[in-house]
């Protein structure tokens, strides 16, 4: 078969109750998601056939359509197989799979969101990385961007959404810099997150994470889990971005990549420049922890794509 941008393996589109190629999927233009970032989504992905977390990530996703008052006419096992088909027939080993649930068409006159139907829609695709192979295996370069993290008052972040603006400002002026990644500050000068990715510090032998102003992502969750379960020290609070310049190693993470090194802040240079002890300890637990046990879930290929 030809490789084309329809190819099964470039992802797979679930969308009104049909499975299309990810290059055909699309959303309607007044979709409220799409014109008024009305939207919440999660991303959870399969490594080597196995989704990782997936109850987690649909109960994170159900909790976020709480949130903003949303809902589907779906239950947590239908969405599970709805995702678990998208990747069967993309026949991808190793995908990023999202569900999103947006507000819907407004009925015509009216802008009402309590009268629009909410829509479902879900995709499979190769897996995505926020950094490069070589990023992840040297280490990235981040700044502290001057763009700070929308408040948490007024956007609440643990709902996973589409207000994206503060985090793409921070990409581009990471790039303008030479860096990879940015992290943003709230107004106190305490570190928050990057686009896509949580940040941990590391300082004598102890983690820390931020504890407000962040979407509570499953990797920063694993982390927790696999430190606590390790001895190793992790506490969730305010990181100033002062305590964070001081850090012996910095890591971040996210499901589009597990844990990655960062190797040099605003142009800082940490330890000799190589990822730290601790963060590849931690690292080789994550991807470890995607071969077998209780958060994986295989994925049934037979009969999907070649
Ligand atoms: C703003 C933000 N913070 C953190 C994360 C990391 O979350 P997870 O580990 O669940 O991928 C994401 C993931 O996309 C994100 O968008």
């Amino acid at each position: 078969m030809t490789d084309t941008q329809f190819s099964p393996a470039h992802g797979i589109a679930f969308i009104e109750g049909a499975y299309m190629p990810l290059a055909q999927a699309s959303v309607p233009l007044t979709d409220r998601g799409f014109v008024r970032s009305d939207a919440t989504y999660d991303v959870v992905h399969v490594w080597q056939g196995r989704f990782f977390r997936l109850d987690d990530h649909i109960e994170r996703f159900e909790a976020s359509m709480r949130g903003l008052r949303m809902s589907l006419p779906y239950s947590a096992s239908e969405i599970a197989s709805i995702l678990m088909e998208c990747v069967r027939r993309s026949g991808l080993r190793d995908s990023y799979v999202q569900m999103t649930c947006t507000r819907g068409i407004p009925p015509r006159g009216t802008r009402d969101p309590r009268l629009c139907q909410n829509r479902f829609y879900a995709f499979a695709q190769p897996f995505v990385w926020i950094a490069n192979e070589e990023q992840r295996r040297d280490g990235l370069r981040m700044v502290v961007s001057s763009v700070q993290r929308i408040q948490p008052e007024a956007v609440d972040p643990r709902i996973k959404n589409f207000h994206w603006l503060d985090l793409t400002m921070g990409i581009l002026e990471a790039y303008d810099h030479d860096a990879t990644v940015a992290v943003l500050v709230d107004r106190d000068g305490n570190v928050t997150e990057g686009a896509g990715f949580n940040v941990f510090a590391v300082r004598n032998g102890v983690l820390a994470t931020p504890d407000r102003g962040v979407f509570e992502g499953m990797t920063r969750r694993t982390v927790i889990e696999i430190a606590e379960e390790s001895g190793i020290p992790c506490e969730v609070r305010q990181v100033s971005a002062g305590e964070l310049r001081a850090a012996d190693e910095i890591f971040i993470t996210s499901t589009a990549g597990g844990i990655m090194p960062v190797t040099a802040l605003d142009g800082h240079i940490y330890g000799d420049g190589k990822p730290g002890a601790l963060t590849c300890r931690i690292q080789d637990t994550y991807w470890h922890r995607q071969d077998v046990g209780r958060f994986c879930t295989n994925v049934d290929y037979r009969d999907g794509a070649a």
